[in-house]
């Protein structure tokens, strides 16, 4: 398989058109809508309405020459209210956007779950619930059916630590759960929804079949630190891939009254590719007394940062990269990096021109750490910067920027920044 160059997004960060085509509730409209959830109360009723101008979003794909285009489907649009039969209306606009990708000659990646979860189901508890599984192998099963002939690669889960850490254990995204370690069952129940769509999927004969996982190196703070850094790593980052790849957990408490017989083989059915999301690494100290984590996390001294003052460590790129083949061997499948990017605070210039030379300078340094990953083996076959369009950044709302194309929220006029031109010249050079 060629490496494929990309750009992602997902469903409520850019779709808007919450209520139309008989939508459901997700627990990402409800958290959005509560207030003091997202920063000035924004949410994604409207984001960049690419509901409504997904063509012109294609045609911007087109302009950028893209091997292929990861999105997600709402799971809200497919089975409004999580179960039963699909809403047809829902399948429709992603079967368009299938073909109009396909008319691009862009390879479209499909990412079933980026964290839109029915409402309804977390009102049954959510992924705490096991049974949440099954419906997300169901809801996999009717996308499969109606997209499957034309979908070149599918991502069953987007980012599952995020969904525990942040949604479940600390409250800080949807549903706003602050379980802290009691959160752990739904790492489980989400890797079991996995591997039951891998299953769903192959069946139906899917082309290729990932995770994404979010993965941040874990550096201790100093030299008492490496245990901290050590538990870290082993929630953070093992604990969604050493079972996937490995067919068993790291030890970690409070998985053992949750974790069924078969469980771990479902988990480890094969995958052809292990999508890798890469922000930024993250410093660890021991905790304080009392902390209900077993580590503590700490400011990077030393490090130019993002505009949401995310740390730019390229070579912890490279070394999570030749660290997973080091970890895993032959157990690992391809790698692809399924997100890179970062956010600064970009806005035209007096002549229409927004000068992101700063996101530039990120991409440029991050796609050369994946070169430098593969020089030493790591065996590397796409990369997808985050994100097409600037979006709804989840509690950030609307002020974080990550896109190459501006996004005007007042007028829905997107326009293609610096960083664009670059992605796009550097795309068609290394077809030349
Ligand atoms: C990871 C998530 O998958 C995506 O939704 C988010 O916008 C980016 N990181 C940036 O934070």
């Amino acid at each position: 398989m060629p490496f494929q160059w990309g750009v992602a997004t997902a469903a409520y960060q850019i779709e808007g058109a919450v209520d139309e085509d008989g939508r459901g509730p997700s627990t990402w409209d409800v958290f959005a809508h509560t207030p003091g959830r997202v920063r000035d109360g924004h949410t994604g009723d409207v984001a960049c309405d690419h509901y409504h101008r997904w063509a012109e979003d294609v045609g911007l794909l087109g302009a950028l020459g893209v091997d292929a285009y990861r999105f997600s489907v709402a799971w809200p649009r497919v089975q409004p209210s999580g179960t039963g039969a699909a809403n047809p209306a829902g399948l429709d606009f992603y079967d368009r956007l299938v073909d109009g990708l396909l008319g691009k000659d862009i390879a479209p990646v499909v990412t079933l779950y980026h964290w839109d979860l029915p409402q309804p189901l977390e009102d049954a508890g959510g992924w705490m619930n096991r049974d949440t599984a099954a419906r997300f192998a169901d809801y996999a099963a009717l996308v499969a059916d109606r997209l499957g002939d034309r979908v070149d690669a599918w991502i069953t889960l987007n980012e599952p630590v995020v969904v525990m850490a942040y949604g479940y254990a600390l409250g800080m995204y949807a549903p706003g759960r602050t379980l802290m370690m009691d959160a752990l069952p739904t790492a489980h129940h989400q890797l079991l929804g996995h591997g039951l769509a891998t299953g769903v999927l192959r069946e139906r004969g899917a082309a290729r079949i990932g995770l994404a996982n979010h993965y941040s190196p874990a550096l201790p703070a100093d030299a008492s630190s490496a245990g901290a850094a050590e538990a870290f790593d082993v929630f953070m980052n093992r604990l969604f891939t050493d079972p996937v790849l490995t067919g068993s957990y790291p030890d970690v408490p409070g998985l053992d009254d949750v974790v069924r017989a078969d469980d771990l083989a479902v988990i480890a059915a094969p995958l052809d590719f292990l999508g890798v999301n890469y922000y930024q690494p993250t410093w660890l100290t021991s905790p304080g007394p009392g902390s209900p984590l077993p580590f503590d996390m700490v400011d990077a001294p030393g490090h130019d940062v993002t505009g949401t003052g995310w740390p730019i460590v390229p070579d912890q790129l490279t070394a999570l990269l030749v660290g997973l083949r080091a970890r895993y061997g032959a157990a690992l499948p391809p790698l692809v990096v399924t997100e890179n990017g970062a956010a600064f605070p970009d806005e035209p210039d007096a002549s229409g021109v927004v000068p992101d030379t700063d996101r530039i300078a990120f991409l440029a340094s991050h796609i050369a750490a994946v070169q430098d990953a593969m020089d030493a083996g790591a065996d590397v076959r796409g990369y997808f910067v985050w994100s097409l369009l600037d979006n709804f950044e989840w509690a950030t709302g609307y002020h974080a920027r990550f896109g190459l194309v501006h996004v005007d929220y007042a007028t829905q006029r997107r326009t293609p920044k610096r960083s664009f031109t670059w992605y796009r010249d550097l795309i068609s050079r290394s077809r030349a």
